[in-house]
């Protein structure tokens, strides 16, 4: 997702508990954060928070976002977050990450170790060790962040390995990051909630924006001049979500909106086409909403991004 200029608004505890993990990972006691929420409550914002703070501090960053589309592949997302340390690393950097048991990972990421026996495939447990020695080897070089959002998409493989890298992590200098809904969880649900359920974990879940919030973002998107009681017409519409906010605010400035009392009727009128696209999440070309209004016609994604 581009990243967005809008100021962070009412995040202020989850962004003291991403300080605390952080200052903790460099100190040398890893943990794990889980950001849960519905769609557009701001999950993607506090991982971006967390990557941006990492790298103020010096530490080195593996991201991840998960794919609806690429749930099937095994280690998808696993191979994405070492794509940057490993995949790019020059040859004779890449064979120090990848010496002693951290060589069982390369067959995982499509890797070769250069040298001595390959390592053979499909062997789940050796995978899941290499991978969580060969973050113990970048570790070794400097604190980690490892950030993966939209997880209830991960694949199953990947979940996998963050779980054994969490129930490993007490003695590393590594903050686990995994944001997802959890509303959507599917088949991995389990694995996701054993990583919720570890004693290492923080459970972030961000609430909707009280009404100065909401005034706050629909003043700044929409208009400067929109009262009192619009604000609040937008935040009965919305449930004070700031994806939908935004939205909203959008298609009223499209509209030419009147951004007082007696617009914010017409918007308390809108409440009920303001729902997720189910049958599409977002993809372009839903067939459900051709020939509708243009507000109906928008869906979580394909509104705004
Ligand atoms: N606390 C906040 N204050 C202001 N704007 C916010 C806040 N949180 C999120 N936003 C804005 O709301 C929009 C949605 O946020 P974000 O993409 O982080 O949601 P999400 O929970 O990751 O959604 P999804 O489940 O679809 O991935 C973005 O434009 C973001 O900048
Ligand atoms: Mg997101």
């Amino acid at each position: 997702m581009a990243r967005d200029d809008v100021p962070l608004l009412e995040r202020e505890r989850e962004l003291a508990v991403i300080a605390d993990g952080l200052a903790a990972a460099c100190g040398g006691a890893g943990g794990l954060l889980t950001v849960e929420g519905a769609a557009g409550l701001g999950k993607t914002r506090l991982v971006q928070a967390a990557c941006d703070s990492a790298r103020s501090r010096g530490m080195t960053v593996l991201s991840a976002r998960a794919g609806e589309l690429e749930r099937g592949l095994p280690f998808g997302v696993v191979r994405t977050l070492f794509e940057t340390p490993v995949g790019r690393a020059t040859a004779a950097d890449r064979a120090v990450l990848l010496e002693g048991a951290a060589a069982m990972a390369a067959p995982v990421l499509g890797l070769t170790t250069g040298g001595g026996t390959p390592v053979r495939d499909g062997a789940a447990f050796t995978g899941l060790h290499g991978l969580y020695w060969l973050t113990a080897n970048l570790a070794e070089r400097g604190p980690l962040l490892v950030a993966v959002d939209d997880a209830h998409w991960a694949d199953e493989a990947s979940l996998r390995f963050l779980v054994y890298l969490v129930h490993r992590l007490a003695a590393l200098p590594v903050l686990v990051v995994v944001a997802g809904r959890r509303e959507e969880l599917g088949a991995d649900k389990e694995l996701l909630e054993r990583l919720r359920g570890d004693p290492l974990t923080s459970i972030l879940q961000p609430a909707p924006l009280s009404e100065p919030a909401t005034a706050a973002v629909v003043r700044a998107a929409f208009s400067p001049r929109a009262d009192a009681e619009f604000c609040r017409a937008c935040r009965t519409a919305t449930g004070g979500n700031p994806l939908l906010l935004r939205m909203m605010s959008r298609v009223l400035r499209d509209e030419g909106a009147d951004p007082t009392a007696f617009g914010g009727v017409r918007v308390t009128d809108w409440r009920h086409r303001w729902s997720p696209c189910r049958c599409c999440r977002g993809y372009t070309g839903c067939r459900a909403t051709r020939g509708r209004s243009p507000v109906q016609s928008r869906c979580w994604a394909t509104a705004w991004r």
